[in-house]
């Protein structure tokens, strides 16, 4: 969790968004207990909800995600989308992923969900390289963000949109001395000089950018 935001301001907001359900709330405390050193990875549901509603609101039918850990936000993007869509899911972890498929199964959009175990990049990289796809979510190894963006944009359809997470890397992208983050850095400044999109950076948690394929 980011300290961007006062906690208090963090759980106002948790507690005016759709509240999650029993298997959003299920998953969350299964994921906290099996790996409590990496549950912090977890969106947040308000993250969750703004997925959904963004999946929504696109009309996405074909959609991409980088990073599924126990699947949160794999179910929020699911559920966003129509009975016959489908979405790509990518992550390197069966560990992590056995969890997911069985939220998936108890969420009932497994069967929108294709999830392939390997490196990202390269299994974006075997997609057609026609403009199919309608929504992106990003939230793996953030060495990896400009090799995805790279990758995704040009297999986006005019309109669709990219989400990315963890943009702000805890407010360190504004301390130019810190090295770790140069990657995410150097991304968020190339974004906005990008002419291929229009792009929005919202401090939702640890900032989410929007990219808006142009067309
Ligand atoms: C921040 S977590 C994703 C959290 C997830 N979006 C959620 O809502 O719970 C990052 C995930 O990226 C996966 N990952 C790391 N490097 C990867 C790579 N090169 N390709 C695919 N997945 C990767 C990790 O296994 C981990 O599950």
């Amino acid at each position: 969790m980011s300290d961007i935001i006062d906690p208090a301001v963090s759980d106002y907001l948790l507690e005016h968004c759709t509240p999650a359900d029993d298997v959003l709330r299920d998953l969350a405390a299964e994921t906290r207990d099996t790996f409590p050193g990496e549950a912090g990875m977890q969106i947040s549901h308000d993250e969750g909800e703004l997925l959904t509603m963004l999946v929504k609101l696109t009309g996405a039918r074909l959609a991409v995600e980088i990073g599924v850990f126990t699947g949160y936000s794999s179910i929020c993007i699911a559920r966003g989308l129509p009975k016959d869509g489908r979405l790509l899911a990518c992550d390197v972890s069966e560990r992590f992923t056995d969890v997911a498929r069985r939220y998936w199964a108890r969420a009932a959009v497994d069967d929108r969900i294709e999830l392939t175990l390997g490196p990202a990049l390269e299994t974006v990289q075997a997609l057609s390289t026609d403009p199919v796809v309608d929504f992106a979510f990003v939230d793996a190894d953030k060495t990896g963000y400009p090799g995805y963006y790279d990758a995704l944009i040009p297999r986006l359809r005019p309109g669709g949109l990219m989400v990315l997470d963890n943009v702000l890397r805890g407010g360190r992208v504004l301390d130019p001395e810190h090295e770790p983050d140069v990657v995410v850095r150097d991304l968020n400044n190339r974004i906005v000089s990008d002419d291929r999109v229009e792009s929005v950076m919202l401090p939702v948690r640890d900032g989410v950018t929007l990219v808006r394929k142009r067309g």
